[in-house]
């Protein structure tokens, strides 16, 4: 199936799957994952019932076939258990990864991100990171698995653009946009990612920071001016197109 074709697919399909990811997330998540190039496998924190690992599998399925670890203990974040109560996404999970035929690619771990940074000893090439979205826990996250991210590996999260739930945008600031060991720190609706290097350049962390700025800018306006549904749309897609 042709790539484009195969993306308009996914994007109508992957609406039928409740989650919170845009489908210009997804279309980033599935680019992402079609470009590694085998120096690692793809993980996935938080999986809830599947939205973006669908997007990563099927990246993975039209780049190398890397298996994608998708981890989640399935019982649901502190946002969610608040607002649903008691719930178990595991069986919706494994029937939504199944229509799509990806579980011969797709690897659930059930459990958390901690428990599984114990198992999983392999190198990891790109790392989806959209579990618990406290600082403490993103930040925790971050310290699991960035040892494991190879040099050249791609590690993004989700939720980055709020300063209400600020968890992952703090950690992105400190930990993606601030750091010498990351270049290229971009951001897609609210997915912040960056690639891993030794050692960033002054070039790089100049082009990071103002990313951040943009960002910022991005945030401020949204909070506090109410746009219509297509300015913000255009809005959007000027702030990416800034972006160096
Ligand atoms: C926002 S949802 C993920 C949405 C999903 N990425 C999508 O696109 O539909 C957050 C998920 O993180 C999971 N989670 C919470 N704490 C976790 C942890 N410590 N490790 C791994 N997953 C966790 C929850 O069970 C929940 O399913």
């Amino acid at each position: 199936m042709k790539r484009d074709k195969i993306l308009e697919d996914l994007v109508t399909l992957t609406q039928s799957i409740e989650g919170w990811l845009s489908p210009t997330e997804g279309i980033l998540l599935f680019n992402l994952a079609k470009s590694c190039e085998g120096k690692g496998y793809i993980v996935e924190i938080g999986s809830w019932k599947g939205r973006s690992t669908v997007w990563l599998g099927w990246g993975s399925k039209f780049g190398k076939n890397l298996k994608v670890f998708a981890i989640d203990p399935h019982i649901g974040s502190s946002e969610h258990i608040q607002r649903f109560g008691k719930i178990d996404t595991f069986n919706e999970f494994l029937q939504n990864i199944k229509a799509q035929k990806l579980d011969d690619i797709v690897v659930p771990l059930r459990c958390t991100s901690y428990e599984a940074s114990t198992i999983l000893k392999e190198p990891v090439e790109l790392i989806f990171i959209d579990g618990a979205h406290e600082y403490d826990m993103v930040k925790q996250d971050f310290e699991l698995w960035f040892p494991k991210l190879v040099e050249g590996g791609i590690m993004a999260f989700h939720d980055t653009d709020s300063y209400k739930r600020d968890g992952p945008r703090r950690v992105v600031e400190e930990f993606l946009y601030k750091s010498q060991f990351f270049k290229d720190v971009r951001f897609v609706d609210s997915i912040t990612y960056g690639k891993k290097v030794v050692r960033n350049s002054r070039l790089d962390r100049i082009k990071n920071h103002y990313s951040l700025l943009l960002l910022r800018f991005r945030i401020v306006i949204a909070a506090k001016i109410h746009l219509p549904k297509t300015l913000r749309k255009i809005g959007k897609k000027l702030i990416n197109f800034l972006q160096l």
